[in-house]
């Protein structure tokens, strides 16, 4: 049966920088180390003011289809992931074919293209969606284009300020695809939840502490689910697990209870036991409460009893040297660039695979054939949990991406030009953009941009 899987992946960054420890810190009073080491992040990439979520979408599209060789009739369907969308009757996915018709000779006349949501698990349902298309025989040969592009800005003194981010990801679904394969193996775990919103509104509504909850919780439930599918998940079983990353710190948290389940009833559960005195399994906590693990129909007292006894055993496990050396190999990797950009919503976890293979590639690393697992997230609340297998090819694919450079060469924003830039990509204030006064702080160079309509 024919392979069906991500062929290619383009990245564009947000052309400016937040430097979180020496710009960031010392505005807010805030000790430095709160964000390099509690948060995990060095960074966020943020928009000049003639970037958005088209612009930077279109940009990685089209860096895509130039590295690829690609012109508009390859394409049959294009599909827009995005939290940050400005309207909502025309798909963003439009403006950005708009874009690329500008540069290309043919057009996407023939191309389906929609715009999707589920805050950040939509990238994810982006490809599901196109390899559902492919699978069923519709594409006549052609690909899809998906791109997951977002704006992620919360409002000034907002915690999630610090966790801010902006740029696209752009990816090929195609048959025999060259980067990694996709399978029947996914698992979800969803709920009608409130803690992260966006009614009518451009900054999210968070309540951060529980949205870190929820998002282990629904990721538990994904894991589940897809042993249900695929069979048990091992810790040997996979290369690298690529999480959602909101934040590095985030992914800390999701990579210790996915591995605490993954060792579940094995010698190594005992030997780490007997390592950290303490008993894992749920009867040595006495009863499960509120946490990630929850039944949610306890007292408060035992809550408490729960809470404290796992806290203790998590933190045990996290100090062995198993799980130390698992974390630097399988889950580290998947970190260094989202340290770098902070949160992309829909593109973090595609930042996230990306991350890994890099890393793979820097180290010359046999991985073909070796599978992936992905953990992917989106407020509200959803969890899917897929494997994926890297493909011969991989290498090719992943040697000239430039996303170090990009990196390196953003313009690192002093606090007052934050604010300004915050302030030009804010709706809901007047700023020098709408009175014609553009002020920006890079040079656009050869890239689609705004200004104004006529991008
Ligand atoms: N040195 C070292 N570590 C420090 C420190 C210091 N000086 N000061 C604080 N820390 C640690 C804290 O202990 C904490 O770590 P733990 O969680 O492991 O205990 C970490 O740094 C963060 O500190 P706070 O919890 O005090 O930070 P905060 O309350 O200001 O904000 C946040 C944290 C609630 C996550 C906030 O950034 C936020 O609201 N973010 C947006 C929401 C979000 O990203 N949620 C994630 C799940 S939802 C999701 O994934 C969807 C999505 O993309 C939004």
């Amino acid at each position: 049966m024919t392979e069906v899987g991500i062929d290619a992946i383009e990245i564009w960054t947000g052309k400016l920088k937040l430097d979180l420890p020496n710009t960031f810190a010392p505005a807010k009073g805030e000790d430095p180390e709160k964000y390099t080491k509690g948060l995990g992040l060095n960074a966020s990439s943020f928009p000049d003011t003639y970037e958005d979520i088209v612009t930077m979408g279109a940009n990685a599209a089209h860096r895509l289809m130039e590295h690829e060789g690609l012109e508009p009739e390859d394409i049959g369907r294009i599909d827009v992931a995005t939290e940050s969308s400005f309207d909502n009757s025309k798909p963003v996915s439009t403006y950005i074919a708009g874009c690329l018709e500008g540069v290309y000779d043919g057009k996407f006349s023939h191309a389906n293209k929609g715009e999707r949501k589920f805050a950040c698990v939509a990238g994810t349902q982006s490809i599901d969606d196109a390899y559902n298309w492919i699978k069923a025989g519709r594409n006549r040969g052609r690909s899809a284009l998906v791109i997951a592009t977002d704006t992620a800005l919360y409002a000034r003194n907002d915690p999630g300020e610090a966790t801010q981010g902006a740029g696209a990801v752009a990816m090929l679904i195609s048959e025999d695809p060259e980067l990694v394969s996709l399978s029947t193996e996914q698992g979800y775990g969803s709920a009608d939840e409130t803690d992260f919103l966006k009614p009518n509104q451009q900054f999210p509504s968070v309540d951060g502490k529980r949205s870190v909850q929820v998002y282990l919780a629904r990721m538990r439930e994904a894991l589940e689910d897809f042993e249900g599918v695929a069979g048990r998940a091992r810790t040997e079983d996979f290369a690298y697990i690529p999480f959602h990353t909101p934040f590095p710190g985030m992914v800390r948290k999701a990579a210790l209870f996915g591995y605490r389940r993954m060792i579940r009833d094995t010698q190594q559960e005992e030997e780490l036991a007997d390592e950290i005195g303490r008993q894992p399994r749920e009867e040595a906590f006495g009863v499960s409460g509120q946490g990630p693990e929850s039944s949610g129909t306890e007292s408060h007292a035992d809550e408490e009893a729960y809470e404290e006894a796992l806290n203790e055993y998590m933190d045990g496990l996290k100090r062995t040297d198993a799980y130390q050396e698992w974390y630097g190999r399988v889950i580290d990797p998947t970190l260094t660039i989202s340290r770098e950009v902070g949160n992309w919503y829909t593109g973090s976890v595609h930042l996230a695979r990306t991350s890994a293979l890099r890393t793979a590639f820097e180290e010359d690393r046999d991985l073909a054939g070796e599978r992936l697992l992905v953990g992917s997230y989106g407020s509200g609340a959803q969890a899917e949990i897929h494997a994926e297998t890297v493909q011969d090819t991989w290498e090719r694919k992943i040697a000239d991406l430039t996303i170090d450079q990009q990196i390196e060469d953003r313009y690192d924003l002093s606090y007052e030009e934050y604010e300004r830039v915050h302030d030009v990509h804010n709706h809901d204030i007047e700023s020098d953009l709408d009175q014609g006064e553009i002020e920006q702080f890079t040079d656009p160079h050869g890239e689609f941009v705004f200004d104004g309509w006529g991008r």
